[in-house]
Formats: C-alpha cells, structure tokens, sequence
C-alpha cells in the first residue's frame, strides 16, 4: 500500500494554521487532526475534575484517555482552556501519550494534515510538507478580537496581546518539543497576506511534493 501523504503544520496560536489545515485537508482529500484539541482536552478533563493543572500523574492519565473521534470543538475552544492546555503541554508523559495517538492517526491512508505545535519536528518529522505558519503577535491579537466582536462577544486588544505572547513564551521555552520551526519547513508569514493568497501558496509547495514523490 502507498506510504501516507503527511502535511505537517506548525506555528503559533492565531497565525492561521487552523484554516490552512482544513482548506488543505479539503482540497486534497486528506484527514484532518487539529493537535491542539488533544491539549484541550487534557486540560478540560484537569479542570473539570478541579485537579492542578501542573499534576503530572493525573494529566497523564487524561491524556492516554483522549478520543481523538469525540472531541468537542465548540466546548474545547474556549480561550481560558487554550492556556490551560499550554500547561498541561509542558509536561513530557502526556506529549508521549498523545503523539503517539497522532502518530497512529497520521499513518492511516491515504494521510492527513495535522496542525500543532511540533508536528514537522517531532510527531510526523518524515512528513512530505512541512509548512510553519506565523504572524506578528499584534496581527495574532487582532484577528483573534475580530473573531471574538464577530461572535457577538467583547475584548480587550491589549488582554488578548498580552495572553498571546504569555502562550507564545511558555510554548516556544518549554524543555519537551518547543514551538520552532523544523529545518526543513517552508515558512508562511501570514502578516501581510490574506488567508488565500496563503492557501494558494501551500497548495502549490503541496502539488510539488505530490508530483515528486508520484516519480519515485
Ligand atoms: O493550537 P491550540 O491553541 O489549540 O493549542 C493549545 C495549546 O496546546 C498550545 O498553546 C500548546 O501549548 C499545546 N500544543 C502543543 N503541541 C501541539 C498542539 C498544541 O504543545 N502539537
């Protein structure tokens, strides 16, 4: 049977990769697996039972106990579990137990595209496109207030900056798979440009790597 085809996606919160992930899962016919949602989970599991959030044995346990297939988005999502979820992310026993879910998940044919954190450098380090999709933090805060106005909601710009780079510093500093770029991954600078411009941009490095590895 042909080798999976992998699209690893990496970057910080709000820089994009989210919508890249599925339009690129879309387009090509490939599963989808947001990574952070396993992190959330975990984190919502800790929190609803009121354990602490730095509670080693118990975070891990929740984390051998993710099902990728009854994740709830809506519930997950939530901005106070996204911290929280970076919390439970530093902790080495539960990224074993759920890179190794994403691993059996990312090996299913005909493959997936899966977004995270350290996914072209630790979970899918063989993946055919590794893309690494950033964007200033400011940028970051205010595509994330814009979401939030349009919910219906209300925030404040320099709150959510400030939660934005606390979650960008605790990601990229921690001992076990820090937020970096893989070697080999292509960099999408989401600042200045639009989410298409950004999409076509993938989908050509993507077509590519289809194309090569059909001659091997
Ligand atoms: O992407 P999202 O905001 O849902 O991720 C929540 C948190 O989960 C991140 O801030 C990060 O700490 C953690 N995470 C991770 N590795 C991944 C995906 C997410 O450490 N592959």
């Amino acid at each position: 049977m042909a080798r999976p085809f992998i699209i690893a996606i990496d970057g910080p919160a709000g820089a994009g990769k989210g919508t890249m992930a599925r339009r690129l899962a879309d387009h090509f016919h490939l599963s989808l697996l947001d990574t952070g949602l396993t992190y959330r989970a975990v984190a919502h599991r800790m929190l609803s039972y009121g354990l602490p959030l730095d509670n080693a044995s118990a975070a891990e346990t929740a984390a051998r106990q993710v099902d990728l297939g009854s994740m709830d988005r809506e519930t997950l999502s939530q901005h106070f579990i996204g911290d929280a979820a970076s919390q439970v992310a530093a902790i080495p026993a539960v990224r074993r137990a759920l890179v190794e879910k994403q691993r059996e998940f990312a090996k299913t044919p005909p493959g997936a595209v899966l977004d995270g954190r350290d996914i072209g450098t630790v979970v899918c380090p063989d993946a055919d496109v590794k893309l690494y999709v950033t964007a200033s933090s400011e940028v970051r805060a205010r595509r994330r207030l814009a979401e939030i106005e349009a919910r219906g909601g209300t925030a404040d710009l320099q709150q959510i900056l400030a939660d934005i780079e606390r979650r960008d510093a605790r990601d990229m500093g921690r001992e076990d798979s820090p937020l970096k770029p893989a070697s080999d991954a292509h960099l999408l600078d989401t600042s200045e440009m639009d989410i298409e411009t950004a999409f076509q941009a993938a989908r050509m490095l993507v077509e590519t790597a289809m194309a090569t590895r059909s001659k091997d």
